[in-house]
């Protein structure tokens, strides 16, 4: 799968250094692709799906060069914040389908696999979603109702156009508890597998239904959610894939973890998806977690060290280091893994330069703030060519 027919854009690499004449016709011999100018998506089509998450302003700004990015190095797509329910139906009746039509017609367009994010989940959903019209907490029926409208209004607008979703985002705790939401306090301990259920009538028969959450390498979280799977699966409950979102540091968890967790996660036989991949760079001022409604950190010139944007070399060694041992993890777990989905194109598209201190320039992720690749990058690329 490493040997390539001879690509447009190697022809036009080799017209530049003159291995080919003007006056040759490109020959139909198979040559094995410079690992430099390999895409992601190419490097890894054997494997597994290579994605990332847009966000609005890429649909919004003519010629956001993240999109370009995105179309040319990406097998599958997530929009960060447009299909959540306060964006998409932020009042009673009133929805908001600009973003989303476009996200989805982007995948058509491209032939690239999109993931609905996300149908329920605790945050960014707003008050009224919980609410009667006098203002009183719905019963649990009516909330189950109400639950089964979003599904539907998704899988008639986009159908099968959109491949994956999210069904249950952030519902179980680090001790493995279920989360206290307004969710599991209408709906009680079974919310989860009433969405699923939800989910499993309404959304398209071929769509993939997964569970997501951070953390997903905590003893607590980890034991619930293989526990709930596996009692899901045996009762007949649709469940189609565990997704780990992977919101790493530098450290933590290490390579050997994430190599443990793959492991029990696989032993469930469900698909298992990386969903929301960044390695957070300058370190979490000790917060741990990707709780995004936590309080947030002031920038200081210790916690934020490079506002030029320029990272040492040492530095950007260590990151490439620590993106090899992860990618060779997800290798060796290959064939349980559908999805490695980074959270953003470049560093300038990542919620870490705001989370969990605000206004830090941080390098998160495999292209930089203009679009060019890190030496992170090339050694996620020179992985499969081993
Ligand atoms: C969580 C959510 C995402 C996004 C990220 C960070 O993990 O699942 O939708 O909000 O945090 O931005």
């Amino acid at each position: 799968m490493n040997k390539h027919k001879i690509s447009h854009l190697a022809v036009i690499a080799m017209l530049a250094v003159g291995v080919v004449s003007c006056a040759e016709k490109p020959t139909e011999q198979v040559i094995e692709k410079p690992v430099n100018t390999m895409t992601l998506k190419e490097a890894y089509a054997d494997k597994f799906l290579i994605g990332a998450t847009l966000g609005a302003s890429m649909f919004n700004t003519p010629n956001h060069p993240s999109l370009a990015l995105a179309k040319e190095n990406f097998s599958a797509i997530t929009l960060d914040n447009d299909m959540k329910w306060a964006l998409n139906n932020p009042l009673p009746g009133k929805y908001n389908f600009e973003i989303g039509d476009q996200f989805a017609q982007l995948g058509v367009d491209e032939n690239i696999s999109t993931v609905g994010h996300v149908l329920f989940w605790h945050s960014q959903t707003p008050d009224w979603v919980f609410k009667d019209d006098e203002g009183n907490l719905l019963t649990r029926d009516a909330l189950l109702e109400r639950m089964r409208e979003r599904a539907k209004m998704f899988a008639t607008r986009y159908g099968s156009r959109i491949k994956i979703w999210d069904v249950v985002n952030e519902a179980i705790e680090d001790d493995g508890t279920w989360r206290k939401s307004l969710y599991n306090q209408i709906i009680g301990d079974d919310f989860i597998e009433q969405a699923f259920i939800i989910a499993d009538q309404e959304m398209p028969k071929d769509a993939t239904l997964i569970y997501n959450d951070y953390g997903m390498d905590r003893k607590g979280r980890r034991d619930t959610v293989i526990t709930m799977v596996n009692d899901f699966v045996k009762r007949g409950v649709r469940i189609d894939g565990i997704g780990l979102q992977g919101h790493w540091d530098m450290d933590i968890p290490t390579a050997e973890k994430i190599d443990e967790t793959l492991t029990a996660y696989a032993a469930t036989g469900l698909r298992l998806h990386i969903t929301e991949l960044d390695v957070d760079f300058l370190g979490r001022d000790g917060m741990t977690g990707a709780d995004v409604d936590i309080q947030k950190l002031i920038a200081t010139p210790e916690n934020n060290p490079y506002t030029d944007g320029n990272v040492p070399a040492a530095a950007e060694e260590k990151f490439a280091v620590r993106y090899t041992d992860i990618f060779k993890t997800f290798i060796k777990h290959h064939k349980s893994i559908d999805r490695v989905t980074f959270w953003g194109v470049t560093d300038g598209d990542s919620w870490l330069n705001g989370w969990p201190v605000v206004g830090r320039t941080n390098f998160p992720l495999l292209f930089k703030r203009d679009g060019s690749t890190k030496k992170a990058h090339d050694a996620v690329i020179a992985l499969t060519q081993k």
